[in-house]
């Protein structure tokens, strides 16, 4: 039996058992929340750096379903922003860049006898001989980096949809599969690399719930017509234009000289670039090159570009664009979408400082440029794009031979054509993405001391320089 203070001591210890009791659920409870807390935070901030879920990502909208407006057109500019540009750019660059070109290097086509499509063109000559090829698929035949040794020249243009598979955010980037269309066979189809797959695999590892990549569809292909002729600078400009045409996608760079024959040296350059392309001639008819005034620059290379296009193009979009000028690749993402013309500001044009279409409440309401000349469309040659399927339905549009006057001519062969029907871009013409530039005119080299130098270095590089 317990004394009275016994039972007392019992009472007072049982109580304090509880009360510790509580106090330590009471901790454990105040540790576990705090746990929860700091786990929840930790949470947020690594999904906040994991890469986009599917639903996140913006669909690049199908070429059909785009919309008229030039605003569309130009969000999808940013989607389809320069790959070097992006994050992804590398992976997806270096993927097209060794899936697009086949290039024939000068080994590949010493022997090679090589012939421009077969247009009808009367003013267009054959290259042969010891010129360099480039052969080019487009869009997207891709092909293995083995390919390249394939001596055979042949130029393959189809029409094609591709679906890549990219992730936006993320390095990573799966060209590949499928595609249909008329009764064109695409060749061959990229695998993912090794060094992809396993990313991939470990992506998926960790991510399991997460859908990590989104299939995007091929942007229409776009054709780049660029007039050149020999002269000292013709390397530099080509070099400079072709490495702006490496940012951008899905492209076929078509470089026309006015010249009989093609010119080593530039094939070389455009080999060393690595933009697919196709090296024609278009020389100027005497009658032009042998009058005084002023000469229909780049005519005849042009309308050259138009006979390819009819002959090897189904859909796309094709640009004039000069050797000389400067150009911000936003412009071929924008201009990619054209429904049949779309137009925008060119800047470094006469005395105005730029050449462009006026927008009055929306809608395009004349022109401005410092020479009018009773033209109708008084833009620059840098200052439009025409789309592929819209030239078809034009079958006589031509470049004239008519000096100040060739886009005006050219436009004017495309009709009919509405004021309404020209999209406008560059955010309405509020930008200028292109400008006329032009580059100091150099004096020809003088000739080479073989004497004095012949044992240098100079030697090979003299063989480099381009004289008139
Ligand atoms: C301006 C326009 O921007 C040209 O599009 C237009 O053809 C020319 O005027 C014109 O109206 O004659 P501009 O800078 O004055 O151009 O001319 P260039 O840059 O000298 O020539 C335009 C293009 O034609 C260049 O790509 C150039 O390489 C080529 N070109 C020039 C030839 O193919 N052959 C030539 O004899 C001269
Ligand atoms: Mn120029």
């Amino acid at each position: 039996m317990l004394l009275p203070q016994a039972k007392e001591s019992k009472v007072n210890e049982n109580l304090s058992n509880k009360m510790a009791l509580g106090k330590s659920i009471k901790m454990y409870l105040t540790i576990f929340i705090a746990t929860t807390c700091i786990y929840m935070v930790l949470y947020q901030y690594h999904m906040s750096r994991q890469p986009l879920a599917a639903n996140e990502l913006v669909k690049h909208p199908e070429k059909s379903s785009s919309s008229s407006s030039s605003s569309s057109s130009y969000i999808a500019s940013y989607l389809w922003a320069p790959p070097m540009l992006n994050n992804s750019s590398n992976s997806i660059n270096t993927t097209m860049g060794q899936g697009l070109v086949q290039v024939h290097g000068p080994n590949a086509t010493d022997t090679s006898s090589v012939s421009s499509s077969s247009s009808a063109a009367s003013n267009s000559v054959s290259a042969s001989g010891s010129s360099f090829y480039s052969t080019v698929s487009l869009p997207l035949t891709l092909s293995s980096a083995s390919d390249a040794n394939n001596k055979s020249i042949s130029t393959t243009t189809t029409s094609t949809t591709t679906t890549t598979t990219t992730t936006v955010a993320n390095a990573v980037v799966s060209a590949t599969t499928t595609t249909t269309t008329t009764a064109q066979k695409l060749k061959t189809t990229t695998q993912p690399s090794h060094a992809h797959k396993s990313m991939v695999k470990a992506m998926g590892a960790v991510h399991k719930i997460r859908t990590t990549f989104v299939a995007v569809s091929e942007p229409p292909p776009l054709y780049i017509i660029t007039p050149t002729y020999r002269r000292p600078e013709q390397l530099a400009e080509l070099t400079r234009l072709g490495y702006t045409l490496k940012h951008v996608l899905n492209l076929l760079w078509l470089v026309i000289e006015d010249a009989n024959k093609t010119n080593p040296l530039v094939a070389h350059t455009l080999d060393r670039i690595g933009v697919p392309y196709e090296y024609l001639v278009a020389p100027m008819p005497e009658q032009y090159k042998l009058t005084k005034r002023a000469k229909p620059r780049g005519v005849s290379n042009r309308n050259r570009g138009l006979d390819y296009l009819r002959a090897n193009a189904t859909e796309g979009v094709l640009y004039f664009a000069d050797d000389d000028n400067t150009y911000d690749v936003n412009i071929f993402e924008q201009m990619r979408y054209t429904k049949k013309v779309s137009m925008w500001p060119v800047g470094l044009v006469t005395k105005t400082g730029v050449s462009s279409p006026i927008i009055r409440e929306g809608k395009l309401d004349g022109y401005y440029d410092g020479w009018i000349g009773g033209r109708k469309y008084p833009v620059d040659m840098a200052g439009f794009a025409v789309s592929v399927k819209f030239l078809h339905e034009r079958p006589h549009a031509k470049m004239p031979f008519k000096p100040g006057y060739e886009e005006d001519g050219f436009l004017r062969s495309l009709a009919p054509l509405q004021n309404n029907e020209i999209e406008l871009l560059a955010d309405e013409c509020r930008e200028i993405l292109t400008w006329h530039t032009q580059t100091k005119k150099n004096p020809a080299a003088l000739p080479f001391n073989q004497t004095r130098y012949g044992n240098t270095n100079l030697a090979f590089i003299e063989k480099l320089l381009v004289r008139p």
